[in-house]
């Protein structure tokens, strides 16, 4: 029988996933097949219903519903525990297990390009659903200290005492000032949603070096203004969609029990943009 996946979210229309996966399940023979359903806010509890009726295999969960998903699953692990929101389901006869691959997928390029995180101070810039994945994932790899900005405090804050609770030194830094603080800093990244379209670079890049490892999560286009303007600078580079592509790669694994074809997937996301 031919077992079906989704992305649930929304807007869903332009989500890449779909692209992205439907190719891979071919490159490997498997008779899969994905779609991109969309569950508007407040309507999680229906749209589950509705996918549980269709036999859905699995799903990743985006945009509105990371948190919200969490109470609507039957287990999670470990690290969808700890950062509080799912980004992939595994469905079972109607039980649902919950996983988060951002945390693993934010740190793939960092470990692909060996870049030993262990005692680096990190400006992390933005403070949404992303910015917690990213702060579990530096908790793994044991930095000294994140350093969270933002342009709402108040979230910042709130950031700021999960990094404590994970056992980071952390601390605020106002937007304004970041740009003048980043020699301060090994990692730069980018977790706002500026420079999504080329539109805008959310601190100023005028003391970023090439001592400065920039890392912009935001994926359309590639070359957001963050990055192109870091790279005049001479600083290390990652692509925000080396971490779309590491996330997808491990959702697919979960629900295949397969490899991942990263070079079908690369090329595949890489044509899209
Ligand atoms: N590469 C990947 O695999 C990957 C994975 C996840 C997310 N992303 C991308 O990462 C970005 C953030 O995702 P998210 O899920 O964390 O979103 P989110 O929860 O909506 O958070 C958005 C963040 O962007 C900030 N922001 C939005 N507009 C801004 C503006 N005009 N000026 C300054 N700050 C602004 C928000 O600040 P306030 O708190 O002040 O509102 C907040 O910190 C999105 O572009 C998403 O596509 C990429």
């Amino acid at each position: 029988m031919t077992k079906t996946y989704a992305v649930i979210g929304d807007p869903i229309d332009h989500s890449l996933s779909p692209a992205l996966y439907n190719p891979a399940f071919t490159f490997l023979g498997l008779d899969c097949v994905y779609i991109a359903y969309r569950i508007p806010k407040g309507e999680l509890d229906y749209g589950i219903k509705d996918l549980k009726k269709i036999h859905i295999a699995g799903f990743n969960v985006t945009t509105p519903h990371k948190v919200d998903m969490m109470r609507l699953l039957d287990d999670a692990d470990d690290e969808c525990r700890l950062v509080g929101a799912t980004n992939t389901v595994v469905n079972t006869d109607g039980y649902l297990k919950g996983y988060n691959t951002d945390v693993d997928g934010f740190l793939d390029p960092i470990r692909k390009r060996k870049i030993d995180c262990k005692g680096c101070d990190v400006l992390l810039i933005g403070a949404g659903g992303a910015a917690r994945a990213i702060v579990a994932g530096f908790a793994k790899e044991k930095i000294h200290k994140i350093t969270i900005t933002n342009r709402t405090q108040e979230r910042a804050e709130e950031i700021v005492n999960f990094a404590r609770q994970l056992g980071l030194e952390s601390d605020y830094l106002d937007l304004v000032r970041a740009g003048d603080m980043v020699k301060n800093f090994r990692f730069i990244v980018n977790a706002t949603s500026v420079g999504l379209k080329g539109m805008g670079c959310p601190i100023s890049t005028k003391n970023i070096s090439k001592d400065s490892i920039v890392y912009d999560i935001v994926y359309m286009p590639v070359e957001t203004p963050l990055i192109k303007q870091s790279k005049e600078q001479r600083a290390t580079i990652i692509y925000g969609w080396e971490m779309l592509l590491a996330q997808a790669m491990k959702s697919f694994e979960i629900w295949t029990g397969k490899p991942a074809p990263y070079e079908a997937m690369k090329l595949t996301l890489l044509g899209r943009f």
